[in-house]
């Protein structure tokens, strides 16, 4: 576009100065400034033809021509500022603060019943030199029986319903792999890598191939216990578990002993204590108004063998809690399955 004429530049300005006046937003006023000032806007295409003009004429619409971009420039910049300060002040007016709103109230979690639980057992054990280990919930069959005293094909095997792992064949050396039934493999593993005297529990989640009722999940939690010196006797079995229970419950707690069987264990005892949910009457929960809560017993001679203690140097004593009927005791649940439901209306009980 060739514009030789003066009254075409006159022409832009009065068009350009309208514009730049009636322009109320910042993009806008871009807009505007592309439209004669950006590299294809009109002015410039003006300048940039003046190479072609006539000596005489070039002078004169390049004088004016630069002119008027200087004077668009700084009406554009005016404008500039003037629109930046209203649209502050708009801001500020809008924005306001009612102090009297109520606060909005934020959303905490918590811990499950089950690690407050374990976080408190853990210090009443802590408190009497006991240290806290973990081992593997996959394990094998090694130390979950074989280890344990507990003979391949014996029927005392059938006790803890297994869920077996399909076998890795490109590795025959680990054996056959399960679930752990229960914590007490890490009592072997323990002892097979650290000598006497020991003074560990060992809490963790255990898994069973049962039907569930309101007392067995397939999966629960145990804690197990073992410590293992010169002189451990029974009295130091009963001493330790009877001072835990009292000061788990914090009032004394009507407990009764009897004798059982594991094979890992001679004697084995089991702890029962009064059913706190149905006050000894019977429930869901119990049998007859009692529950059995610890399981326990002097290591049996086999296993120390197995792990390489001498049982003529060392004795010890072994438990394995049921963490889930602790916690059931405590709150008064009455069905296991609440525990692992991940309901909130539940948990927010806690
Ligand atoms: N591991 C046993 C079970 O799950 C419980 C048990 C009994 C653990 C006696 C022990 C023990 O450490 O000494 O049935």
């Amino acid at each position: 576009m060739l514009i030789m004429d003066i009254n075409q530049i006159k022409k832009i300005e009065k068009e350009a100065s309208d514009e730049i006046d009636d322009t109320q937003d910042l993009n806008h006023l871009e807009q505007v400034f592309r439209k004669y000032l950006g590299k294809k806007g009109k002015l410039s295409l003006i300048l940039r033809s003046l190479k072609n003009l006539p000596d005489k004429e070039k002078i004169l619409i390049g004088e004016q021509s630069n002119k008027l971009k200087i004077l668009l420039k700084e009406k554009i910049e005016q404008k500039s500022t003037q629109l930046k300060k209203t649209s502050s002040k708009d801001n500020k007016n809008q924005e306001w603060i009612d102090v009297t709103a109520p606060g909005v109230k934020i959303l905490q979690g918590h811990l499950h019943p089950i690690t407050k639980v374990l976080r408190q057992i853990e210090d009443i054990f802590q408190s009497m030199g006991f240290s806290v280990v973990e081992g593997p919930e996959l394990e094998t069959e090694y130390y979950n029986f074989d280890a344990l005293n507990v003979p391949k094909n014996h029927p005392a095997r059938d006790v803890w319903d297994t869920f077996w792992i399909k076998q890795d064949k490109s590795n025959p050396k680990i054996g056959r792999q399960l679930l752990r039934t229960h914590t007490s493999p890490v009592q072997v593993r323990h002892m097979k890598t650290h000598n006497p005297p020991l003074r560990i529990i060992a809490p963790g989640r255990c898994f069973r191939y049962e039907a569930t009722d309101a007392s067995h999940d397939i999966q629960f939690h145990q804690i197990e216990g073992l410590m293992i010196d010169k002189d451990v006797s029974l009295a130091n079995l009963k001493g330790v578990i009877e001072q835990f229970m009292k000061i788990f419950y914090g009032k004394d707690v009507v407990m009764r002993w009897q004798p059982s069987y594991f094979p890992f264990v001679e004697p084995g005892l089991e702890l029962l204590m009064r059913c706190d949910v149905c006050n000894g009457k019977g429930c869901s929960i119990c049998s007859g108004g009692w529950i059995e809560v610890i399981p326990c017993g002097m290591v049996h001679p086999n296993v120390l063998r197995i792990v390489g203690h001498n049982p003529k140097n060392w004795r010890g004593f072994a438990f394995g809690m049921g963490l889930d009927r602790l916690v059931m005791m405590k709150y008064k649940i009455n069905d296991i399955r609440l525990l692992y439901s991940g309901d909130l209306r539940f948990l927010k009980q806690f």
